[in-house]
């Protein structure tokens, strides 16, 4: 749930302090979208990251956040997150869904996307572009919103309105972001009672939804980190962190500042100097 607990609101230069974090996030995400291909293992892509995230002077987020073993996780077909880089090697029509966090003097950035590799079932192709459609129009809400809980709405819509019945995971969900990578509140992908806090300048979010092929109902394997469909069924993972400002929003984990993403909705970030 929503919870109450304290809010850690962000001053304007904090927001640009993690708009670099985001830069080096959608740095790492460029360099695997290069890299990804049949035949290329998860721990390819788990050093490819890597790679990126050190010439920038930046930190992992995720390498040793409760013992997590890499850079990346690495989620394929039935993974839905949490998934480690390893010998497995990428073949046509998997679907991929990497998630990347760094850290900049101390902020975070945290995003993901999905792809599916080579000669792709329609059907994936499907999955993760509504569960793209769902991230953005759930950032989009967030524009003109009251309360928080226009993210769940949000992606509920879009479900909706697809031809298929895609599951919502409920399990694992969006978070604030900061000085650490999970901070109040919980960023729930559902709708319910609940209308969460009120969105005000200084919130930073990350905004997350995790749509299945199936059911929604998850099961943790035996690794103890990776989450899986429990009915074996695809699914796919979208993430990008976002800062709200007095006269709207700014994704910092996207190159453009979320410009692209946006402009379906009819939405434009404001520039990065006007948020605060
Ligand atoms: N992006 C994921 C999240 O938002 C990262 C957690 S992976 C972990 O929760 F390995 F670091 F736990
Ligand atoms: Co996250």
């Amino acid at each position: 749930m929503f919870g109450r607990e304290r809010i850690e609101y962000k001053t304007a230069e904090q927001v640009v302090a993690m708009r670099r974090a985001g830069l080096v996030v959608a740095a790492a995400h460029q360099a695997v979208r290069d890299a990804i291909a049949p035949g290329v293992t998860t721990a390819d892509l788990d050093a490819v990251a890597g790679q990126v995230i050190a010439d920038a002077g930046a930190t992992p987020s995720f390498l040793g956040y409760h013992g997590y073993p890499a850079v990346l996780c690495v989620s394929v077909n039935d993974e839905i997150v949490h998934g480690i880089p390893g010998p497995r090697v990428l073949r046509e029509g998997d679907v991929v869904s990497v998630d990347c966090g760094a850290i900049v003097d101390g902020w975070h950035g945290d995003a993901a996307f999905t792809v599916v590799l080579g000669d792709a079932d329609p059907a994936d192709l499907a999955l993760s572009a509504a569960t793209e459609r769902a991230m953005w129009a759930a950032i989009a809400a967030l524009a003109g919103g009251e309360r928080l809980g226009v993210v769940g709405d949000a992606v509920e819509r879009v479900v909706e309105e697809s031809d298929e019945p895609y599951g919502i995971v409920q399990e694992y969900v969006g978070h604030g972001i900061g000085t650490a990578m999970h901070q109040p509140p919980d960023v729930l992908n559902y709708r319910t009672h609940d209308r969460g806090p009120r969105l005000r300048p200084g919130l930073c979010v990350a905004i997350e939804p995790m749509l299945t092929r199936g059911s929604r109902t998850t099961r943790v394997l035996d690794d103890d980190w990776t989450v899986v469909t429990e009915d074996g069924e695809r699914a796919a993972h979208w993430e990008h962190t976002v800062a709200l400002g007095p006269d709207g929003l700014w994704v910092l984990t996207a190159a453009d500042g979320g410009v692209a993403g946006l402009a379906p909705f009819g939405v434009e970030p404001v520039p990065l100097s006007d948020i605060g």
